[in-house]
């Protein structure tokens, strides 16, 4: 991993899941040229799922998020390129669907906040805490691609 790259988390959620969106969801964040580090399909445990929203403890959809999360199995992802936290992001679209730009994942598939389809870290430093959340070291793999100079510029 050189210096300009990043890993990012990305939860497939249970209604991208439920959907049979998986496949698009993956080929669009894939498209855009960053690569999968890490990849599994997991039922998180409400614990983890706390954890994992932390931040959000004290809002008023935190039960509501929590209860959502962990209803139906999810794919974790771990995807690493150049920028891959804000590519990422602006790949997801806006928090809320109704808001998201067409062309991103959660304006194309999505229309209510509380099924928004995909979550992606939302700093390097929030990147790398989510991570250790979901993945061990050994469970992430760091190799080169033979398209990786044609998609970023040595
Ligand atoms: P995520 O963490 O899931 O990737 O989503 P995000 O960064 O775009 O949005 P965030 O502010 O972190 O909120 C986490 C999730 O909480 C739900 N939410 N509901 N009802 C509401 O006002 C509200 N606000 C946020 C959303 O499902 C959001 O993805
Ligand atoms: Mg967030």
């Amino acid at each position: 991993m050189n210096n300009q790259t990043e890993r990012t988390l990305v939860l497939i959620k249970p209604d991208a899941v439920q959907r049979g969106l998986v496949g698009d969801i993956i080929s669009r964040l894939e498209s855009r040229g960053l690569n999968i580090s890490g990849l599994k399909i997991i039922k998180i445990e409400r614990t983890i799922a706390e954890q994992h929203y932390r931040v959000h403890k004290n809002r008023p959809f935190f039960p509501k998020l929590v209860d959502f999360i962990t209803s139906s199995p999810v794919v974790a992802i771990v995807f690493q390129g150049r920028n891959a936290v804000e590519v990422t992001r602006n790949t997801m679209g806006q928090t809320n669907p109704s808001e998201a730009t067409p062309g991103t994942i959660r304006g194309d598939f999505a229309i209510d906040i509380g099924r928004n389809l995909i979550h992606g870290s939302d700093s390097i430093k929030t990147a790398e805490e989510e991570i250790l959340i979901f993945f061990t070291g050994n469970e992430l793999l760091d190799y080169e691609m033979s398209t990786d100079p044609w998609i970023t510029e040595p």
